[in-house]
């Protein structure tokens, strides 16, 4: 019987969707609360008892990424594995990658200091938008109209106790419906696409802002770019998404590497959890 394990740090709605699942499908799963797990150099695969193959679903990103780091060194397979989640944790890597596989995605600047990120700014001219290089759901993502908040902002960033926060990620502001799209590829295919629309006062489009979503076409267009931009960063359990520019048509923006699918899974006929279970069961065999 193949066992599986899915780490956790925060209980969600897809973890525990992926566990009663897993439970339906007569597999041995187990929940582990990576928050509970020490390890060392002299730790072996054999103290865990996790069984073939590893889900990794924290929230916290380094938290995911670290504790996957030292499950691949003990020789358990991990879903996303170290690469993939290095890549798409961090939006200037992820670009970069993008960028080299030729993926139509939104021009970003990228700077180091201050003075940098005012030169980029007034290169790019406004509007523009700056974000995090690492974060989620919206969060610190500014668009910005004028250079007296861009100096705000910078200033604001220099501030800032993180090295992170001075480097510098700035995108132009892409010409779109208020919407995004939101697709989910699991092993190399799209298994469900979405519509996700901002909420009445907000610019930005994530769900965890309060946004709605809708089914969506798969269409060989988008097929295409969404499994190339998966592939571009290693493939595996993704969330691409991607904006409709009004002339440029569609640049995939971000690769989320712990996708969240209660929003998708609410309306797509596709039952998601069952679809990473099997693939996770693929992978295990393999
Ligand atoms: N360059 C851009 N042009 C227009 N809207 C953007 C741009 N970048 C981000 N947004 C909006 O902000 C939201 C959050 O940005 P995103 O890069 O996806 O960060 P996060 O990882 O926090 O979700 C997007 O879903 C989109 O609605
Ligand atoms: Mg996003």
């Amino acid at each position: 019987m193949v066992e599986i394990c899915i780490i956790y740090d925060k209980l969600r709605f897809e973890e525990r969707a992926l566990y009663d699942k897993a439970i339906k499908k007569n597999l041995n799963a187990q929940l582990i609360d990576a928050k509970n797990l020490i390890l060392s150099t002299s730790s072996r695969k054999s103290d865990l008892q996790f069984g073939g193959i590893l889900l990794q679903r924290t929230v916290s990103y380094f938290r995911g990424l670290y504790l996957t780091s030292c499950l691949e060194f003990l020789g358990y397979k991990v879903i996303n594995n170290f690469n993939v989640g290095e890549i798409c944790g961090n939006k200037l890597v992820t670009s970069l990658h993008l960028a080299k596989h030729h993926i139509p995605t939104p021009e970003t600047g990228f700077a180091f200091s201050a003075e940098g990120a005012r030169k980029m700014l007034n290169k790019m001219g406004y509007p523009a938008v700056l974000k995090p290089l690492i974060g989620s759901w919206g969060r610190g993502v500014f668009p910005i109209r004028d250079e007296e908040t861009a100096n705000i902002l910078v200033e604001t960033r220099e501030e800032n106790g993180n090295a992170l926060s001075r480097i510098y990620y700035i995108q132009e502001m892409v010409e779109r419906p208020p919407r995004d799209v939101r697709c989910i590829v699991v092993d190399d295919n799209v298994i469900t696409a979405i519509y996700r629309y901002s909420p009445g006062n907000e610019w930005r489009t994530n769900v965890a802002m309060g946004g709605k979503a809708e089914k969506a076409t798969i269409t060989n267009e988008l097929e295409d770019i969404v499994l190339r931009a998966a592939r571009s960063v290693g493939g595996g359990i993704l969330g691409v998404d991607l904006m409709e520019d009004r002339s440029r048509g569609l640049l995939v923006h971000e690769i989320n590497n712990t996708v969240e699918f209660r929003g998708a899974q609410d309306v797509s006929e596709v039952d998601i959890a069952d679809a990473i279970l099997d693939y996770a069961i693929k992978i295990a065999k393999s």
